[in-house]
């Protein structure tokens, strides 16, 4: 898939509370929708396929809670089973620079995307 900007919205996705594992099913591959979730709020990123789609520079964030990557500015190999087992990330042993770091990712989705709902426990 190419990395550009795709105008496209994602009607189907309406407003609930999402658990990880619901979340997991929409990293984009087929094109589909691409959610998110940061801080506890799930945004639907799918404008952002450029940025979060198959082969793109921040594929990983895609379908996760990807708040303590974006917190600590890191990446990894990608979703875990242990990942989508374990509670939500707290965030509590974060430093105050990275939760203003995460602040200002916080402030970016929100201003961008479309929140879609929030990430609940299974
Ligand atoms: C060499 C280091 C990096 C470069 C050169 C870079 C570059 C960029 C550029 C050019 C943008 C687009 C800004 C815009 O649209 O105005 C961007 C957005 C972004 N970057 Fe980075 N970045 C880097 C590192 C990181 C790291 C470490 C993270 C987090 C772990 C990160 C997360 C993001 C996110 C979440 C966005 C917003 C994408 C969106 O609009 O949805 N970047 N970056």
């Amino acid at each position: 898939m190419e990395c550009i900007y795709h105008e496209q919205r994602s009607p189907q996705i309406r407003y609930k509370s999402w658990t990880k594992r619901e979340l997991s099913k929409y990293t984009g591959s087929d094109n589909g929708p691409i959610l998110i979730a940061v801080k506890g709020k799930v945004y639907d990123v799918s404008l952002g396929r450029g940025f979060y789609g198959t082969g793109c520079a921040y594929n990983v964030f895609a379908g996760r809670d990807a708040s303590r990557l974006l917190a600590t500015q890191s990446f990894d190999d990608g979703m875990t089973e242990a990942e989508l087992d374990a509670p939500i990330d707290s965030l509590q042993d974060l430093t105050d620079e990275d939760l203003e770091s995460l602040d200002a990712y916080v402030g970016l989705f929100t201003v961008k995307y479309q929140c879609v709902g929030d990430l609940i426990e299974d």
